[in-house]
């Protein structure tokens, strides 16, 4: 199916197909990006990035996606500096940069904000982060990171490990994995930060064998460590988040203790849950999965707008 003017909001409405042209598309623009630094091929292209929440890599690589392209991006880079802080509303915002744009990425802090905006807008959006919901695109690098890592996306064991609740890399990428056979989801986190409910039944329907703990030692024994940080931004309360910070920490001695070919993922940033001990390791992947995020936005933005495919 071609992806020309599709939306990108939840890694749930992609099938296997669509996963393994992305990733396809993906591996073709690492090549050009390495062999070519540089294309044209969106030259006349303007992207609206509208990022309404805090970010680095996600908005940085999709502006340097957009530039590797030769297309040009209009930004917002914070809720104070947009209309936003004025009350206006997603769809009111999203109609107005419709009339600018060929394509908007967005993050916002309301789950279910980016397919409002989608609604109101003809051109593709791409949900960048909304809220505690999803964030396909980086369930997206997460899936070509693993590939290049592992050589395989079949049947591997995957442990999502920290604050699953809140944390919506890791609802995208159970759904991004599911379609893989996974041997087994290992959901580490303290039991009031476990995975949602609704996800957890939609894994079962798929049959993926699931594992809930609180013990970070049977998440080591995956193939896949999948780190990610409480999100103290999530909490009603402080003193819950004070409470469960620093429920996990991995540090070398712990990695030395468990699976020796695991590899570790983190989307970033990360707060303390991964000692900078671990970064020399060769197990550790986080930095290189953070540069595969250009490689997959540029594969998004050419294949959203008809210029490649698989
Ligand atoms: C993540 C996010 O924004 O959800 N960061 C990212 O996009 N790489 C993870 C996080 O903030 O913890």
């Amino acid at each position: 199916m071609s992806f020309k003017g599709r939306d990108i909001l939840s890694s749930a409405e992609l099938s296997k197909q669509d996963f393994l042209d992305i990733m396809k598309v993906t591996e073709k623009m690492e090549t050009l990006v390495k062999e070519e630094k540089v294309s044209n091929l969106l030259s006349d292209k303007l992207v609206g990035v509208l990022f309404l929440e805090p970010s680095t890599r996600t908005r940085l690589s999709f502006e340097a996606a957009v530039q590797r392209l030769g297309a040009k991006a209009i930004t917002v880079a914070s809720a104070a500096s947009s209309s936003a802080a004025k009350g206006e509303s997603l769809a009111d915002t999203a109609k107005t940069v419709d009339g600018y744009v060929d394509l908007i990425v967005v993050r916002q802090p309301e789950k279910g904000g980016a397919k409002v905006m989608a609604d109101a807008a003809e051109a593709p959006v791409i949900n960048g982060g909304d809220g505690a919901g999803q964030h396909p695109t980086q369930a997206l690098l997460d899936l070509y990171t693993i590939l290049k890592e592992k050589g395989t996306l079949e049947n591997l064991k995957i442990a999502m490990v920290g604050d699953l609740k809140n944390g919506r890399t890791v609802h995208s990428l159970s759904y991004t994995m599911a379609p893989f056979s996974p041997k087994e989801y290992i959901y580490c986190a303290p039991d009031e930060l476990q995975m949602p409910a609704d996800i957890v039944g939609d894994m079962e329907k798929q049959s993926v064998p699931i594992t809930k703990t609180n013990d970070i030692n049977v998440a080591l024994q995956a193939d896949i460590v999948y780190m990610t940080r409480i999100q103290r931004e999530r909490f009603e309360n402080p003193a819950d988040y004070e409470r469960l910070k620093g429920s996990f920490v991995l540090d070398r001695t712990l990695v030395e203790s468990g699976n020796k070919d695991m590899t570790i993922m983190h989307p970033l940033p990360r707060v303390d849950e991964i000692s900078t001990d671990v970064d020399d390791l060769p197990n550790a992947a986080y930095f290189r999965q953070a540069q595969n995020g250009m490689y997959l936005r540029m594969a998004l933005l050419a294949m959203l707008t008809g210029r490649a495919e698989a």
